[in-house]
């Protein structure tokens, strides 16, 4: 493809998307005219696709200044940045396939252009001007995060007293991680798998790592594609929900020389080392939709291999010592962004729409809120519902006076 072709297809991608986020437009509408992101610098790193395009354009439209770098190496969708760059001024230079220390040059060029506001997906940004350039953080209006791993990780940050600044977790807002985590994550991650293997789910048994909002996604996709579902947890609680689910639960070590496909959604390191490895069936299916490629133990499987070779784009054979082969997606990293095309617009229309909203909150509210994590306001999430809703052409019902005072009132028993 000549750049032309190419810019014209990171063109089409994101009108395409576009069509399936009708609140980012009520919102981008809005703001063309308010301005409330005038004179701001944001730097952003999130995945590079369609639908991040469409959150910068409104962001760029808002008045703000827009410096977007890749929330992760492989996620990256090059028709995207070549048409943002060239034609929507939005700096960006990440590229699909780049390295680690690729990756972490381009998130530092973000930071050196001193961000007034800051989005990001799995916390590698903002731990990063928070430990390594405290003079920048320390002007930092707010930042806003996107995803489970990285409120965990400011979560964090925040009780080791190194948070230097407001983090919102947009993850926490309803309109987020109901959607987005089980729709979105429980669809593309399927795609994920399908797009590099091919294979049929139906009659598969396969183990769900994790029963979070991500990983109810997946187990239910699965159920529906035909799959018998096994889940692997460490909280009982969701261990039980799962269960009462219809799905049986096991730990790891017992799930694993049963199933075919093993999909990790936990959030955590080494879900899947070698002791269960020795224990799966040869041709076993390996996908992480985790943020981060830790979930399966790959440094095993490239110390301990035989042979690897590329079977399919984004699909590569491990043969081990033993004679068994395994198939590994993406190398480990989030299936659903490398092997597909992350989640649908649909979902990705209300995170987004939380992530502006909170950018304009901080705008107004400049300096008004010390470092912490916040949840999203109540009445942004509740907007972005309304505004799905409407677009959907569906109206709900209103309290009446009478039952807003009966739920405000204790009085009024048996
Ligand atoms: N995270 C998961 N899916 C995504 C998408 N389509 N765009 C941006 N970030 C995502």
């Amino acid at each position: 493809m000549d750049r032309v072709d190419i810019i014209e297809k990171g063109k089409l991608l994101i009108d395409w998307a576009s069509k399936e986020m009708p609140v980012l437009k009520i919102i981008r509408d809005s703001f063309i005219n308010t301005k409330p992101l005038a004179g701001l610098k944001i730097g952003a790193c999130l995945h590079i696709t369609s639908e991040t395009a469409n959150l910068v354009l409104l962001l760029r439209d808002a008045g703000a200044k827009v410096f977007l770098t890749a929330s992760n190496p492989l996620s990256t969708n090059d028709e995207i940045v070549t048409y943002l760059k060239n034609y929507e001024s939005i700096e960006v230079n990440s590229k699909q396939g780049e390295t680690t220390q690729e990756y972490y040059e381009n998130i530092k060029r973000v930071i050196e252009n001193q961000p007034d506001l800051i989005i990001d997906d799995g916390g590698d940004l903002i731990s990063t001007i928070c430990t390594e350039y405290k003079t920048i953080a320390s002007k930092v209006i707010g930042g806003c995060e996107e995803t489970t791993t990285g409120v965990i990780r400011i979560n964090n940050l925040y009780k080791q007293g190194k948070l230097l600044f407001p983090v919102i977790a947009v993850n926490n807002a309803r309109t987020k991680h109901m959607f987005d985590n089980r729709y979105g994550t429980g669809q593309s991650t399927i795609d994920g798998i399908l797009r590099a293997t091919n294979v049929l789910l139906a009659g598969k048994t396969c183990v769900v790592a994790g029963y979070g909002w991500c990983g109810k996604g997946v187990a239910q996709k699965l159920k529906a594609m035909g799959s018998k579902v096994i889940v692997t947890e460490v909280d009982p609680i969701k261990a039980l929900e799962a269960v009462m689910d219809g799905f049986e639960v096991k730990t790891m070590e017992e799930a694993s020389s049963i199933a075919d496909i093993f999909i990790t959604v936990t959030g955590n390191i080494k879900v899947i080392t070698d002791k269960h490895l020795k224990k799966m069936k040869d041709g076993a299916i390996l996908a992480n939709s985790g943020h981060f490629n830790v979930e399966i133990d790959v440094d095993y499987l490239e110390k301990t291999k035989i042979s690897k070779r590329k079977i399919r784009e984004n699909l590569e054979e491990y043969i081990m010592p033993d004679g068994k082969h395994f198939y590994l997606i993406a190398e480990g990293r989030l299936a659903n962004l490398v092997a597909a095309e992350g989640h649908p617009a649909t979902v990705m229309d209300m995170s987004f729409a939380n992530q502006a909203l909170c950018l304009e909150f901080f705008a107004k509210n400049k300096s008004k809120l010390k470092p912490g994590v916040y949840d999203v306001l109540t009445e942004i999430d509740k907007k972005v519902a309304y505004y799905k809703l409407s677009s959907m052409k569906i109206k709900i019902d209103e309290l009446t006076e009478e039952q807003q005072k009966y739920l405000e009132s204790w009085n009024l028993g048996t």
